[in-house]
């Protein structure tokens, strides 16, 4: 049984997931491709209710403003009809040889100039479309060699690129947030901003960094050995969490892009709990309300059959894991075993309100150590409860 999606499950996909035709470095198309209309026109009917492109997925690098136009306009009638949303827009800097040092970061500054006029004509169609999130994923930001770049001034002229587009956007008036979308490597042997902690280091030193925050992808996170739902509750403590790019990675591995929920289950349950749940004891955190956005890959394998099997199996994993961890949490069992596990305590402050460092220092407190070692924490009881809500 697969389950119907509605549109508030907010799922949305980028235009270039289905739209890959296979090309590998390996390998050519094995599929052909479809104009961005049509994908749009096949998700709706899937069930999804946004979708999300980069210029060049729906016009060519090289279109003339005439090209440029009737394409736009040909996706927007499309996805009004529909009745899709148009959430998310976001630029290619990745693809043109001119950009194979960078956009934001190249040593050539002709390139860097280039890059940022291509991003800021970007975001004027993002703003014109309707778009609420501008996602910088900075793909070809990097480097091979470290003897090939300053390092200091790379970092500087990201933050200035940054810095540069959200400015404009304010300048604008536009309703747009910027989502860094953080990745270890791939295409470049090391990319700048290589995780959610380093994308918010960076944003933390721009002028204009308040409408700056994140796009994380399951994948990325995991490339690095990260652990994707701990990186989404610190952006989350920080409320930069603005966007997510859901899929599936095995492991420490080229940037597999597979299906939701394909690559580590566990680890998606657990995304997905906090998604549709929240937080277990801070129940006034932030929470996401956010798109829930695919960023995948249709296996090369796959034909067009393929192609929509697997964009509706990213919902279907999706709807099924929301099913579970909302009987998980809702499990008066989990809840008491939650209780012994101390869960709940973890959100009360450690030190009492208003108590100072000295008042807390002067206190001869007593503290049974060895009770404390001898404690049941019970959190392997807890996580089979778990399983069992999710293969029981
Ligand atoms: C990847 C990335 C990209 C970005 C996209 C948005 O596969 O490494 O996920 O797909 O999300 O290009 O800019
Ligand atoms: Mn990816
Ligand atoms: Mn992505």
């Amino acid at each position: 049984m697969v389950r119907k999606p509605t549109p508030e499950d907010k799922f949305s996909f980028g235009l270039w997931t289905v739209g890959w035709t296979g090309t590998d470095p390996f390998g050519t198309d094995t599929r052909k491709s479809l104009d961005p209309w049509e994908y749009a026109e096949k998700l709706a009917e899937l069930g999804a209710w946004g979708i999300t492109f980069h210029d060049n997925d729906v016009f060519p690098f090289d279109a003339t403003d005439e090209v440029r136009a009737d394409r736009i306009g040909k996706l927007k009638d499309a996805a009004d009809k529909a009745g899709l949303v148009i959430e998310m827009v976001t630029t290619n800097t990745f693809t043109h040889p001119c950009f194979k040092d960078g956009g934001f970061t190249s040593n050539d500054r002709s390139v860097r100039r280039f890059g940022l006029r291509k991003v800021l004509k970007n975001v004027d169609l993002a703003a014109e479309l309707g778009a609420t999130t501008f996602v910088m994923w900075g793909g070809r930001e990097g480097a091979e060699y470290d003897s090939s770049k300053d390092l200091y001034a790379a970092h500087q002229r990201y933050a200035e690129g940054l810095d540069t587009v959200a400015g404009y956007i304010k300048e604008k008036g536009y309703d747009l947030k910027i989502g860094l979308e953080p990745k270890p490597n791939e295409p470049r042997g090391d990319i700048f901003l290589p995780s959610i902690g380093h994308a918010l280091a960076l944003i933390d030193h721009l002028d204009n960094g308040d409408i700056v925050g994140l796009n994380p992808e399951v994948g990325h996170e995991q490339m690095a050995n990260l652990n994707y739902t701990h990186g989404l509750a610190l952006a989350l403590l920080r409320g930069k969490l603005f966007h997510i790019d859901l899929n599936g990675q095995k492991g420490l591995k080229y940037d597999q892009d597979l299906v939701f929920g394909h690559g580590d289950l566990l680890s998606a349950f657990f995304t997905v709990d906090l998604l549709v749940n929240g937080f277990a004891a801070t129940p006034d955190a932030n929470v996401y309300d956010g798109p829930i956005h695919f960023d995948y890959k249709p296996s090369r394998t796959e034909g067009m059959q393929g192609i929509w099997d697997s964009a509706q199996a990213n919902m279907d994993t999706y709807l099924m894991l929301a099913e579970k961890a909302k009987a998980f949490r809702a499990d008066s069992e989990v809840q008491a075993v939650m209780k012994d596990a101390s869960i709940f305590e973890l959100a009360e402050p450690t030190l009492a309100e208003g108590e100072t460092v000295t008042d807390f220092l002067a206190k001869d407190e007593p503290f049974d150590a060895v009770a404390a070692g001898e404690r049941e924490y019970r959190y392997v009881k807890l996580h089979q409860l778990a399983l069992q809500h999710l293969i029981g």
